[in-house]
């Protein structure tokens, strides 16, 4: 298959993408998260293209995509007075909501499930995009299963030229990591997957809201809520770890562990936040972001993993990114890349 690599800007682009998706295709696209894998979500064969393409285990279900708060009940049932609260206050924008699935919304959609994800996003070329593909557009992160979230189009053509119809190129996701997701099926709003809004940001606007166990203790064995939470998502070629302390205490650390494995011919990574990147002594150090600016850290962190995948290092050492806003949601995908591997200092 030939992918069209397109500039979102062209004339007409917005329109070939719909037709694409209209008859089933796959049409990548920019959302203000990542980039998403979009097919029509209501054409079970459609979606199934999504996991062919993506190599998804097809137990994962799928996000429907859509544009107009008038959509939402063609594919949710029993919508509570918090989700439209939340709808209200966070649509368009980076929030997931589960509900109760309509009969129109297929199983090869959601995995199986008679619950569906659903997320209003942000981005204007994302918002066109559905809506000249019918308004429904289910759309995963654009990535190859197991490896990161994409944040440009470079990104997704690196995992999906010649297995998808277009990539629509809208320059680099603002925020970087995918939307919070929130399961409204239940009486207490419950985070299966933290994002940019934050679980302070759900209680100022519907009072008590809880965190899925799994996610607190991931290494329990609990089943995570959200079936593609439980897998292991990305390990980077090198191994990862985790430095957390003081930051005069981890730039101490990661310095010995640099000096340590250099003796031995080992090339070691760092990723280091602005600030204390320059007191690092060797090593190849990356800068993710500034710690004074969360959102530079979320918006760069799956592009540095993925360009120390091209680098030939033996070992990364990462910082620890505990920002106010995001800090859940950085250290949720940090940790799951570092298969939980933490170093306290
Ligand atoms: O920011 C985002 O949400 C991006 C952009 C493209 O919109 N999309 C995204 O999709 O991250 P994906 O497929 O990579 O992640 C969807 C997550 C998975 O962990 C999946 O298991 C969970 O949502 N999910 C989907 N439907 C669900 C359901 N009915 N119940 C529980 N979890 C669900
Ligand atoms: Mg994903």
């Amino acid at each position: 298959m030939i992918t069209v690599i397109e500039n979102a800007e062209n004339p007409g682009s917005i329109r070939r993408a719909g037709e694409i998706l209209k008859r089933g295709g796959l049409v990548a696209f920019p959302t203000e998260t990542v980039y998403g894998l979009g097919a029509n979500a209501l054409d079970a064969e459609a979606a199934a293209r999504i996991y062919a393409a993506k190599g998804r285990p097809s137990d994962n279900p799928l996000i429907v995509h859509i544009a107009r708060m008038e959509d939402l009940s063609a594919v949710a049932r029993n919508i509570s007075h918090k989700a439209v609260l939340l709808a209200e206050r966070f649509w368009p924008g980076p929030l997931t909501m589960i509900f109760e699935k309509t009969a129109r919304v297929p199983y090869g959609t959601t995995g199986g499930l008679d619950t569906v994800a659903v997320r209003m996003p942000k981005d204007k070329v994302a918002l066109a995009v559905i809506e000249a593909g019918g308004g429904f557009i289910a759309a995963p992160s654009a990535n190859t299963s197991g490896r990161p979230s994409p944040t440009t189009a470079e990104h997704v053509a690196q995992d999906m030229n010649g297995r998808i119809d277009m990539i629509l190129d809208g320059g680099p996701a603002g925020i970087g990591l995918e939307s919070t997701i929130v399961d409204m099926s239940g009486e207490i709003p419950t985070i299966l997957r933290p994002g940019y809004i934050s679980r302070e940001m759900l209680r100022e606007t519907v009072g008590q809201v809880e965190v899925d166990q799994a996610l607190i203790r991931e290494d329990s064995g609990i089943r995570p809520k959200a079936p593609g939470m439980k897998y292991r998502h990305y390990a980077p070629k090198a191994e990862l770890k985790i430095v957390e302390g003081s930051p005069e205490a981890v730039v101490r650390a990661i310095n010995r562990y640099i000096e340590e494995g250099e003796k031995t011919g080992q090339k070691i990574g760092v990723i280091a936040g602005e600030e204390s990147a320059g007191l690092y002594k060797g090593g190849l150090v990356k800068t993710i972001g500034k710690r004074a600016d969360e959102l530079s850290i979320a918006r760069h962190l799956y592009g540095v993993l993925r360009e120390f995948d091209e680098l030939r290092v033996d070992r990364i050492y990462s910082e620890a990114f505990e920002t106010p806003q995001m800090g859940a949601a950085i250290m949720n995908r940090l940790v799951k890349a570092a298969g939980h591997q933490i170093i306290k200092v």
